[in-house]
């Protein structure tokens, strides 16, 4: 982990600041990827949909008919912005996790009046020109972009500030998460806000004639951010896989109220990739294989579904008492308000 600030000879009256603390470790995610694979149920990382194309076609997703996550969340915040703005009060330090682009949390900004903006995104380059435009926009705001990854622990560093904060975190980034995980998580958030509160975004459970296609488009956007992971596990563990050679699998899985993703070989394929120690002392001799039969499965990702009951019980698990919620009128999709 590398700790830097860069960009503080900027001549505007107010300057973005960025703070650097993710360095990716090649060999760590070469060990991460070749476990997976070589495990009997086979899996990869959901982490790895997103690189360079996998982002832009998360992106496109978001535009999808079928994809009703994004619009009718941005919706729920339109219609109860204000509603939203006096719960949490204004003047806030807002924490936006998986920032981006900061639209969503920019989109706020109007009703919530923040006097301080923490974006954080594991991509602190993404993060860099989003802010410069929102500084551009908001010369006034206090803005920090911290690169990290939070996806297996989260704190704040001291630089992020010492007093209470919103946490904001939507989208239903959640989840990806495990419940278990999801519960730990929250916890680590709520610590972190000091006293402060915690605005997110949840997907709720439906029917699966609604669910399935948002995860399995007619365009077959969906089924190429899938897919775009086996390029992604080529290029960072020097494997063999053939994008054809894989189908896009998603479906709702009720017993465990998620959506599942995998990638199922459409024939008998052999994968092979060079030895992380044989990469590292640069002895090419050494390889690892895994067989796919036609119809196995790697899993890629899991997409959790809440009622509106079941988050609220897990924020309480998480350590929350005060929790509000706002929905779509169809109860599609959840944003919950918790500041104790
Ligand atoms: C980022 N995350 C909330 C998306 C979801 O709906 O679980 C990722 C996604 N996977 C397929 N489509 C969208």
């Amino acid at each position: 982990m590398t700790f830097s600030c860069i960009n503080t000879a900027h001549p505007s009256p107010r300057s973005p600041r960025l703070l650097r603390l993710h360095q990716s470790d090649a060999r760590a995610i070469r060990i991460e990827l070749a476990a997976g694979l070589l495990a009997s149920a086979s899996s990869i990382a959901p982490k790895f949909l997103y690189d360079a194309l996998g982002s832009r076609l998360f992106a496109a997703i978001t535009e999808l008919p079928e994809y009703y996550p994004t619009r009718t969340e941005a919706a729920i915040f339109r219609t109860h912005q204000n509603a939203i703005a006096a719960a949490m009060g204004k003047g806030c330090t807002l924490v936006d996790l998986g920032a981006g682009n900061c639209e969503k949390a920019a989109s706020l900004f109007d009703a919530l009046r923040p006097t301080r903006y923490v974006a954080i995104d594991i991509s602190a380059d993404y993060l860099a020109d989003a802010l410069d435009y929102l500084q551009f926009r908001h010369p006034a705001l206090d803005l920090l972009g911290i690169g990290m990854d939070f996806s297996t622990a989260f704190n704040l560093p001291d630089e992020a500030g010492v007093d209470a904060c919103v946490v904001f975190y939507p989208g239903s980034s959640i989840g990806n998460f495990t419940p278990q995980a999801a519960e730990v998580f929250l916890r680590q958030v709520r610590l972190a806000a000091k006293g402060g509160g915690l605005l997110i975004g949840v997907d709720l459970n439906k029917p699966s004639e609604i669910l399935e296609p948002a995860y399995d488009d007619t365009l077959g956007v969906t089924a190429a951010f899938n897919r775009n992971m086996l390029t992604v596990a080529n290029q960072l563990l020097g494997a063999n896989f053939e994008v054809a050679d894989f189908r896009h699998v998603a479906y709702f899985n009720r017993v465990e109220s998620r959506i599942e993703m995998h990638l199922e070989a459409l024939r008998d394929v052999s994968i092979c990739w060079p030895d992380a120690a044989a990469v590292s002392s640069q002895v090419s001799t050494q390889e690892s294989v895994r067989q796919f039969r036609a119809g196995e499965r790697i899993h890629t990702e899991n997409s959790y579904k809440y009622t509106p009951e079941s988050f609220a019980a897990l924020m309480r698990r998480a350590g929350y008492t005060r929790i509000t919620k706002w929905t779509d009128a169809d109860e599609w999709f959840g944003v919950f308000w918790a500041d104790g």
